[in-house]
């Protein structure tokens, strides 16, 4: 199974922000596969990520842990030094793009309009992040840009909860949706691990409901 077929699966990719990954990154992780989501976007907002992915994929091996808010070639060594399954940018960075492809790493830029696809095309790329989802028009954004390019299969993250998962989720053309609701700030700060773990069990729950209804 590639990795876009285990994504799929999965159906969420909890966006992570680590301000302290020493302490917080490995029962992180095991929150997160406690809850079936054995996968992640740390992102470089945060000094640090990429300590973060290294402990993450050492405290569960089998995890997808990507790296995200990737900026700049520095960034993309970083997360491949650290182990990083996949990569992930806001926007569509041709450069970056390629320089992904020669490393041979899945990546996933941000794209939200026609030049940004017709771009996207060129590199052969089969899934895209679509950021940010509800500010750039949600999910009927998604559809209208799905007819003339069907080829792609999107992850929509920016403002998707449990409240509007079950709606982007259920539509074919979502290949899973990312979001930091079941990994805030409040709840990795105060170690709420427990609550990470059900949030993540509810996500399951709502993506096999809609794929199976
Ligand atoms: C991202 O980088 O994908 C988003 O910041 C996540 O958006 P959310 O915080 O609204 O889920």
């Amino acid at each position: 199974m590639d990795i876009n077929q285990k994504i799929s699966e999965i159906g969420v990719v909890p966006v992570i922000k680590l301000s302290n990954p020493e302490r917080d990154a490995a029962p992180l992780a095991k929150a997160l596969c406690a809850g079936g989501v054995p996968v992640a976007e740390v992102t470089f907002r945060a000094a640090g990520a990429d300590t973060a992915i290294r402990l993450m994929k050492e405290t569960c091996p089998d995890m997808l842990v990507g790296a995200g808010t990737v900026l700049t070639r520095e960034h993309v060594d970083k997360a491949l030094a650290a182990g990083a399954t996949f990569i992930v940018t806001p926007g569509f960075d041709p450069e970056l793009v390629a320089y992904c492809q020669e490393k041979g790493i899945a990546i996933y830029p941000g794209c939200t309009t026609p030049t940004d696809y017709h771009a996207a095309l060129k590199f052969g790329l089969k899934v895209l992040k679509f950021f940010p989802a509800e500010q750039s028009g949600g999910l009927s954004k998604i559809k209208a840009m799905s007819a003339p390019f069907p080829m792609f299969k999107v992850m929509p993250t920016g403002g998707i909860s449990l409240k509007n998962l079950k709606e982007y989720i259920s539509a074919p053309v979502i290949c899973a949706c990312g979001g930091s609701y079941m990994v805030t700030a409040d709840l990795i700060e105060n170690g709420k691990w427990d609550e990470i773990t059900d949030l993540c069990k509810k996500s399951v729950e709502i993506v096999k409901e809609a794929r199976n209804g």
